[in-house]
Parts: C-alpha cells; sequence; structure tokens
C-alpha cells in the first residue's frame, strides 16, 4: 500500500515566532491522528531551526522548500541539502510553479536538485502542472509528461514524492475537479518506472474538500498552501476521514 502524505508549504509566510504560535495550536490537534500517514511542514529557511528543536518527537517532519546542487561554493543566497540536513530537515520541495515562473527554474535546473536532494538523503517532493492555457489548449497531457521525462533523468523513484499542481488551482479557489486530478495522476503514475511514488495533488486545497479528494484511488496526499498556515485547518486537513 501506498502511503499517505499530507504536506504544507507555507510559501513566503510566518516569522519564527509565528511559526511557533503555530504548532503550540496543531501538535495537540494531532493526537488523534490515524498511523500510516506522514506529515510535513515545508517552511521558510529562517523558521527550520526553530521548528526542527519543537518538532521532536511529534509526527510532523521537516521540510525546505528548496535546496542548491552544489555542496558549497560562492552562490549567494543559496542554501545546500547539506545545510538541511543538519538541522533535521527530511524533505524538500523542489521545481515548484513559483519557482518555475519567477525564479527562473527549469527542468533542467530541476534534475540537479533532485539529484543533490537525493545524494544527500533528503526526500524531494516533485512538482508538476500544466498552466490554464495549456489545459484550455488540450496540453496537459503532453506538458506533465515531457516535465516528468526531463525532471526526473537519472532519479532514483524509491526515495520520491511528486505532486501534480495544476497552475490554474494554486491559491485561486478554484480546485481542480477531484475526478480530473485522480486521472491526471493515474496517467502520471503510469509513466513512472516505479508505480509506489507516492503523487499528491496540490491547488486550493481546504477543509472543506480534503475527504473528496483523499477518496480518489490515485491520489495518496495533498501539497497545501494557503490552508495550511493556520493550525486549525491544516489540522482538519491532515486528519481527513
Ligand atoms: O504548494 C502548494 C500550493 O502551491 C497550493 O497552494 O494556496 O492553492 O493551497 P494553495
Amino acid at each position: 500500500m501506498r502511503k499517505k502524505v499530507i504536506a504544507g508549504n507555507w510559501k513566503m509566510f510566518k516569522t519564527q515566532a509565528e511559526s511557533e504560535d503555530f504548532l503550540k495550536g496543531f501538535l495537540p490537534a494531532l493526537e488523534d491522528t490515524p498511523s500510516g500517514r506522514e506529515v510535513i511542514l515545508c517552511v521558510p529557511f529562517t523558521d527550520l531551526n526553530a521548528l526542527s528543536r519543537n518538532l521532536h518527537g511529534s509526527l510532523v517532519q521537516l521540510g525546505a522548500q528548496n535546496v542548491h546542487w552544489e555542496t558549497q561554493g560562492a552562490y549567494t543566497g543559496e542554501i545546500s541539502a547539506e545545510m538541511l540536513t543538519e538541522i533535521g530537515v527530511r524533505y524538500v520541495i523542489i521545481g515548484h510553479s513559483e519557482r518555475r515562473q519567477f525564479f527562473g527554474e527549469t527542468d533542467e535546473t530541476v534534475n540537479l536538485r533532485l539529484k543533490a536532494a537525493q545524494k544527500n538523503g533528503l526526500t524531494p517532493i516533485l512538482c508538476v502542472g500544466e498552466t490554464k492555457q495549456q489545459r484550455d489548449a488540450g496540453e496537459t497531457e503532453t506538458l506533465i509528461s515531457m516535465q516528468l521525462n526531463k525532471d526526473l533523468v537519472d532519479i532514483n523513484q524509491s526515495n520520491l514524492i511528486i505532486a501534480y499542481e495544476p497552475i490554474w488551482a494554486i491559491g485561486t479557489g478554484e480546485t481542480c475537479e477531484t475526478k480530473e486530478a485522480n486521472r491526471v495522476i493515474g496517467l502520471m503514475r503510469s509513466q513512472l518506472k516505479n508505480p509506489d511514488v507516492p503523487i499528491q495533488y496540490g491547488g486550493s486545497v481546504k477543509p472543506s474538500n480534503i475527504d473528496e479528494i483523499m477518496a480518489q484511488p490515485e491520489i495518496d496526499g495533498v501539497l497545501v498552501g494557503g490552508a495550511s498556515l493556520e493550525a486549525d485547518s491544516f489540522a482538519r486537513i491532515v486528519n481527513y476521514q
């Protein structure tokens, strides 16, 4: 059975003090979380250390939102995989559409980051997804398949999570119809060497749609933006029926 992976992506939200406040409400709400669920918080670099200290012994694992492919060097503003693992980070989001759209991330650099993450013992959460324009032009399947082909060159598929995040559904309140997300994720799975890779859905996931999303047979979890910022709503998502 594939594991269920519920991850929050805080993007560029929450100071260290705010992140500690969040935990005060969030951790007690996980006392009755059913077993077999992986819960991950992918937070800004500046929050990692404080969260690492506060998450000890809890169900929650720590994730970053990016990693550079070099081990060290003159790369102003970048963070290496070793710097992340040293403070207890286990997961890292790679290739999020916001990185691809605003920071020049390409399939080639995504592939380099994936390799560096895996080499250093991090589990990458690779994000792929189409724009509204590509969806309307009927290009969803071709685009996703191309992204997977390029991003996954020489990548170990036994230490990998993938998130299908249709760009038009991110932060818009417009969720991809659950059956459609299930269909695309099924197609993605059929393209993988390892069909047991957990594949998440991301895009306007909230307490009101989580149960329906998680009832889909191909969907192994969710990557949650806005609704992961508030302890109650993220706890409700983690504790889906
Ligand atoms: O990585 C999570 C994401 O991009 C979805 O964001 O706010 O639509 O849940 P949101």
